[in-house]
Order: C-alpha cells, then structure tokens, then sequence
C-alpha cells in the first residue's frame, strides 16, 4: 500500500493525512476482492523496515491499525471475511496485538475471502523465524534434516496453508518487493502501478486483474498457462 506519504505531499499535506486516507482503498479493495471471488488478499501493512520511520508516523500507523479492525471487523464477519495476521507479532503493541487477536478469533469460521495483514512483517525474518522452527524440530529428535524440503519450510512459514499469490500489485511506482513474501512469490505476476495507495480504487483493481489474464505463466517450463482465475490455480504444485 505505497504511496501514502507523496499523495499527501502533493495536496501540501502532512504525511499523516495520507495514512489517513490510505484507509479508504483498503475497505474498497476488500469489497472489491470479495465481490470478484478472490480467495485470498493480503495488504501489506507494516515492514519490519517501518520502524526507522519518525515514532509520531510510526505511532499514528499502529492506531489506525487498531482503529481499523475495530471499527471493521462485525463487517468482515458479517461478510463471511477470515482475517489472519503475519509478520513478527511480538514486536507489536500490544493493543495492535489484541485487536488482531479479536479480530482473527470472531472471524475464525469464516469461509469467504481470506484478510491477510501483514504488520512488523519482513520475508527475510519470516525466512528466518520458518528455519529457527525447523532447527528446533531436528533438535528435539522430531525431524530430520533431509526430510526438509521446500513443502515441510511452506508448511513452517507464517504464510502456511495459504496459496502462493497469483498477483502481487505494487502501488506508487517503485519497481521492488521491499521484503515482501519473498519465498511465496516466486512465481507471482508482478504488476506495479503509479497510482498511489490513497487513490487506489476498484477500477484499479479490475485493470489489474484483467492485465493478470493477460499473462502467460509458464512456471519455467515450456507450456503456456493464461493467467485465468485468481486464487493458487496456478500453483507450479499442484
Ligand atoms: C506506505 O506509504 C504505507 C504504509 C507504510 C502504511 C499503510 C497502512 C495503512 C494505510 C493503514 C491500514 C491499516 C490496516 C489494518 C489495513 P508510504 O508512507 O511509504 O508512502 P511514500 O512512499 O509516498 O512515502
């Protein structure tokens, strides 16, 4: 969700004002993805690289967190949404922590689009916390090292269970992943966009899907497969 800071700075605003209405387009995209049958979406929310920032911005970023799921929540339940947390959750406040918990407890049933929040979350440090699990297994006698392979580290990541994304969008123009799903990404379409967060809206998110049918995805073999449906179809897996 890049871009917060320039909107605003555009409109002669403080960096704030554009956290603030970087909060609209996430509850646009989520009715959005509902709406198209995305089975999964997973906003990146806060980096373990975020915490460099002022602590006034740093601090306003975890409110709105809390504010958020808070206020939103009984919608995504009654909406049939699952939301889920990944990233270092003990680095986070706890009322962040608390809100996520409630969050994920009330909404745990739930069988329709999958919520992702990625907060204090980095694809290095989860590569990291996947192989200090793993390396406690084989000490504890549970496992053994050539019975790791790249099913049992998907199976030890935070990502866990979920698909590997189709799609991974990039708002406000800057052509990298910022440490973002490294290991599941592999094979992601990459799609970025100069719209900045803020703006983002549900045609930029129709124009994307749309481009992703476009695509071609090989997997690195030979056969051509079309983008076609969103939601780990494509997984090279399966
Ligand atoms: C990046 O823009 C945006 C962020 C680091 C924060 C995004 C978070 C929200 C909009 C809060 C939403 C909350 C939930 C729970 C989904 P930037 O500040 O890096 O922009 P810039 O590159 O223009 O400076």
């Amino acid at each position: 969700m890049d871009g917060n800071g320039r909107w605003a700075q555009r409109r002669g605003l403080p960096r704030s004002a554009g956290h603030r209405a970087g909060v609209r387009p996430v509850r646009a995209t989520v009715e959005a993805c509902g709406e198209l049958g995305i089975r999964v979406l997973t906003l990146y929310a806060f980096s373990t690289e975020n915490w460099k920032r002022p602590r006034p911005e740093v601090d306003l970023l975890m409110s709105l967190c809390v504010e958020v799921l808070d206020r939103e929540v009984a919608e995504l339940h009654t909406k049939g949404v699952r939301v889920r947390g990944i990233g270092r959750r003990d680095g986070l406040p706890a009322a962040v922590r608390a809100a996520l918990k409630r969050a994920e407890e009330r909404t745990a049933g739930n069988q329709g689009l999958q919520l992702v929040l990625a907060l204090n979350y980095g694809g290095r440090q989860e590569v990291v916390d996947a192989a200090r699990r793993l390396a406690r297994e084989v000490q504890a006698g549970r496992l053994r090292p050539e019975d790791i392979d790249e099913d049992r580290l998907a199976a030890s990541m935070d990502t866990a269970g979920l698909p590997e994304p189709d799609l991974l969008i990039r708002c406000g123009g800057e052509m990298r992943l910022s440490n973002f799903l490294l290991w599941e990404s592999a094979y992601s379409e990459l799609l970025v966009t100069p719209v900045h967060w803020p703006d983002f809206g549900r045609a930029d998110l129709l124009a994307a899907v749309a481009e992703f049918q476009r695509r071609q995805r090989r997997f690195g073999g030979l056969g051509s497969t079309p983008g076609g449906a969103l939601g780990g179809a494509g997984d090279p897996r399966t």
